[in-house]
């Protein structure tokens, strides 16, 4: 699978060991930044994520900030982007299973590598149950409608 990766200054070192993680299983890596330790924001790495995805340059992004929140929050404004924060085995399970997400979204400042990289492959290993999910998944979906403003 093809996976967009993205971080701030506060997700760098993680997304680094995720990219690598992903690599090593056999994933081909889309790297968007950012690229040091430098103050960077957020959003910009957020959105530069949920465009990979939505466009379909990559069928999975994964973002990593301080907490996961304000990146997962700047990918969500991309129409066709359901980013999920995830902080364990058994949100990231769910996130695929009643979600359906395409965006994954840690925390370097509340998880370390190894709950990281764990929640990644259950992600991963997770299949979308669909059924009664998707109506409601469609419904996030019609909310984009009415932020272009169509009825
Ligand atoms: C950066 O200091 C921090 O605010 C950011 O990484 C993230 O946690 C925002 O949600």
């Amino acid at each position: 699978m093809r996976i967009a990766v993205g971080s701030d200054h506060a997700g760098f070192s993680l997304k680094q060991e995720l990219a690598a993680f992903l690599a090593e299983g056999g994933h081909e890596i889309e790297d968007l930044g950012t690229t040091g330790d430098e103050r960077v924001d957020y959003p910009d790495f957020g959105a530069a994520v949920g465009r990979a995805v939505a466009s379909g340059s990559s069928e999975l992004g994964v973002c990593v900030c301080g907490t996961g929140i304000g990146i997962s929050i700047a990918a969500n404004k991309v129409d066709g982007v359901r980013a999920a924060v995830v902080h364990d085995v058994t949100s990231a399970r769910l996130a695929k299973e009643h979600n359906d997400a395409n965006v994954v979204c840690l925390g370097a400042r509340l998880v370390g590598p190894e709950v990281a990289q764990e929640a990644l492959h259950a992600f991963l290993a997770t299949t979308w149950q669909a059924g009664r999910h998707a109506e409601r998944v469609d419904k996030i979906t019609a909310l984009e409608h009415d932020r272009q403003g169509a009825t």
